[in-house]
Parts: structure tokens; sequence; C-alpha cells
């Protein structure tokens, strides 16, 4: 498929969050170690987030970790952040090195010192860029952020409006996702942008993430360029 599969650049989605679910079953049904899993769903992301960049999608925001998900075993969040440690730079370096600034979102004092440092430098080598972005979630959960954001306008001693709180968020600067994909079969957000996600639409996917291709990616935006989005408008109003 070429960019012309839709016609107009308006029906391409500006910011695409995708839940990348299924990491873990589909290890265990290529009878392979669940860290695996997430090594191969780390390199999928990136093939994917290229591949969406090049449709012509400004801001991609990826749910790698959630504040829920620190619960599991040791073991499989050691992996995790080893997987973090050995190659965030190369893969995520590889995408930003075209003009993308990164982003982490969540409460990243929760990871190993290690790592946060790991995903400051991301940042900082990247900071300078402007219009394309990628938002890494770690740590992340969405009643979390909306916590801090009451307790940082508390602390100002600010009434907030719907455009100033949005700015409290970990996503400040950053447009609301206009497509979210979740992969794994499940159909639930899992605590992932609940205040930015709105009027998001929303597209699952059976597919574990690591096998989620280029063209189900494809198949994601086209559909949602055959939605009609309204706002709470009328279609006459549109
Ligand atoms: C998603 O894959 C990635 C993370 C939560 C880190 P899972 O690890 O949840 O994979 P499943 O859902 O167990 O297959
Ligand atoms: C959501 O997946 C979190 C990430 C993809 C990082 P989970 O696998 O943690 O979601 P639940 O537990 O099935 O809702
Ligand atoms: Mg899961």
């Amino acid at each position: 498929m070429s960019k012309g599969f839709v016609t107009g650049g308006d029906k391409i989605p500006k910011h695409i969050a995708i839940i990348m679910d299924g990491n873990g079953r589909w290890a265990k049904k290529h009878l392979m170690p669940r860290s695996l899993g997430h090594k191969y769903g780390m390199e999928r992301m990136i093939g994917l987030m290229e591949h969406a960049f090049d449709l012509g999608v400004d801001y991609i925001t990826v749910y790698a970790l959630s504040t829920e998900n620190l619960k599991r075993p040791k073991e499989e969040l050691e992996g995790l952040f080893d997987l973090f440690r050995k190659y965030f730079k190369q893969y995520f370096g590889r995408v930003c090195e075209k003009g993308v600034r990164l982003r982490a979102i969540g409460d990243i004092s929760l990871l190993p010192d290690d790592v946060q440092q790991v995903l400051r430098e991301a940042e900082a080598e990247t900071a300078q860029y402007q219009g394309k972005g990628i938002n890494v979630a770690v740590c992340y959960g969405a009643r979390d952020e909306i916590v801090h954001a009451v307790n940082r306008a508390i602390e100002r001693g600010e009434k907030v409006t719907e455009e100033s709180f949005s700015r409290l968020l970990y996503t400040a600067e950053v447009p609301d996702p206009d497509l979210i994909i979740r992969t794994g079969k499940e159909v639930r957000l899992s605590n992932f942008l609940l205040y930015q996600a709105a009027y998001a639409e929303l597209y699952f996917s059976d597919k574990m993430f690591p096998e989620f291709s280029d063209k189900d990616l494809e198949g994601a935006i086209e559909e949602y360029s055959r939605r009609t989005r309204r706002f709470g408008k009328t279609d006459e109003q549109l």
C-alpha cells in the first residue's frame, strides 16, 4: 500500500497510540521464554514506528510498561529492564535520527537508576526536534498520571480548565491520540491514556503484538479513515 490508499491527508491519524499486548502469549506459543517475546515485541514496535512515520503519522505513543506491570515477577521485570539497557538506544536511535523527539511518560523514578539514565539521555539527544514525536509509556498508569496532575494543581493553588489540566499530564505538548490500537485480543484500555482518549477511535486486533505486521497497521489506519468522527455534533454540522 502506498500513501495514496486514502484520499486526503486528514484521513491519516496524526497521533497513534499502541497498547502492545500479547508478547508473553506469543512467546509461549513458540516455546520461547517471555523475555524473548518482549524482545521480538520491541523490534516489531520499531518497524511499525518507521512505517507509521513514512505514512505521515506525526506522533506515536507506545505502552511499554504499566504501573500495574510492576507487580509482575522480578525475573520478568529484570528481563524487561535489561532489554532497555541493551537495545533501547540502538533501536530508538534508529527512528529518532530522522528528526523524531522522544519523551518518556510515566513515573520514571520507579525504574532502576541506569534505566532512567537511558531514557533521560534519549530525551536529551532528541529534545531539539519538533513536529514528530515518540512517547514511550514506562511505569505509566493513567490514574497515577491524573492524581499527579491534580496534586500539582493543588500545590500551585490553581483551579484548572480542561486545557490547563492537559498541560499538567505527562503528555503535555502532545495532541490527544486520534487512534488507539490494542493487539493481543483483549478489549480494554488497562489504565492507558484515560483522559486523553476521550475522543480517540479504538481498534482491537486479535493478533499478538510480535505478529502485528505493517499491513495490519495499514488495515487499522484504513478502518480509521472510514469512520466518522462527530465529536458530539450531527453529520450535517460536520
Ligand atoms: C505486553 O505483553 C507487554 C508488557 C505488558 C510488558 P504481555 O507481557 O502482557 O503479554 P501477554 O498478555 O502475557 O501475552
Ligand atoms: C497492558 O497490557 C500494558 C501494556 C501493554 C504495557 P497488560 O497485559 O498489562 O494488560 P492486562 O493486565 O491484560 O489488562
Ligand atoms: Mg498482556
